[in-house]
Order: C-alpha cells, then structure tokens, then sequence
C-alpha cells in the first residue's frame, strides 16, 4: 500500500492540529512501510503503542479545545476518538498473536480512520473554531 500525502484537505489551519495531525501521519506511514516487509513483530509493536500513545496526547489536546470554545458537538467527538482507542488496541493486540508483519487488517483500520476521522470529523469543527476566534 502507498503512504498517505498530506494534503490541503486534512488542513484545519487553527492551532496545533495541524502539527499533530503530521505527527500522527508519519506513524500510520510508518505502519504502512513495514507492511511490505516482514518486520519483526517487537518493531510493529512498539509503532503501534507510539501511535495509541500519541492519538491518545492528541486527542486529549483536542477535546480540551473542543471545550474551551464550547463545541456543541463535544460528547459525539469523543465518543469517536474513545472507540477509536478502544478498537486500535484490541487489533493491535490481535496482531501480537502473529509471527511477523503488519496485518492488512490492521492497516485499513489505522488508515481509515486517519481519513475519515480528519477529514469529516475534526473538520466539522473547523470553521466553529474559527469563528470562535481561535486561531
Ligand atoms: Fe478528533
Ligand atoms: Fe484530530
């Protein structure tokens, strides 16, 4: 599978989701890269708990802002960012079992998320921050 590009549509141009949403980018292609190899299981396990412990930072970030600036749509978001969690480490876990690799099932997960997730979700609220005021 090809590495996701960052491009304009995942931008949301207010505060530090941007940065973060690289950040977390480059461990999903991270992922990515070592689902064509046959990486040790001990390398796709330490890029899978960087990655829960990064989204976990993020998200964190995210609903602090989401509530700062009073974001009616709060509790929905991060309901999806807990499930996210959720599902992520029990796959990963999941993954564990095997002998070598990333699992493609594993990947679409991860991948799809960071598309849906960004590219709707996060960017409902976009413009609510904005005009909000944040900048
Ligand atoms: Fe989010
Ligand atoms: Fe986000």
């Amino acid at each position: 599978m090809d590495r996701i590009e960052w491009s304009d549509e995942f931008s949301m141009g207010v505060g530090l989701f941007d940065q973060q949403h690289k950040q977390l980018l480059s461990l999903v292609n991270s992922l990515t890269d070592s689902s064509g190899t046959h990486d040790d299981k001990d390398n796709v396990a330490g890029t899978m708990a960087e990655l829960l412990q990064f989204a976990y930072e993020h998200f964190a970030y995210e609903e602090r802002v989401m509530l700062q600036y009073g974001y009616p749509d709060y509790e929905l978001h991060k309901r999806e960012h807990l499930d996210f969690i959720h599902k992520t480490k029990a796959l990963s876990e999941a993954a564990q079992l095997r002998v070598s690799g990333v699992p493609e099932w594993l990947l679409i997960h991860v991948r799809q998320w960071f598309g849906q997730h960004i590219r709707e979700e996060d960017m409902k609220c976009k413009d609510f921050l904005k005009d909000s005021g944040m900048t």
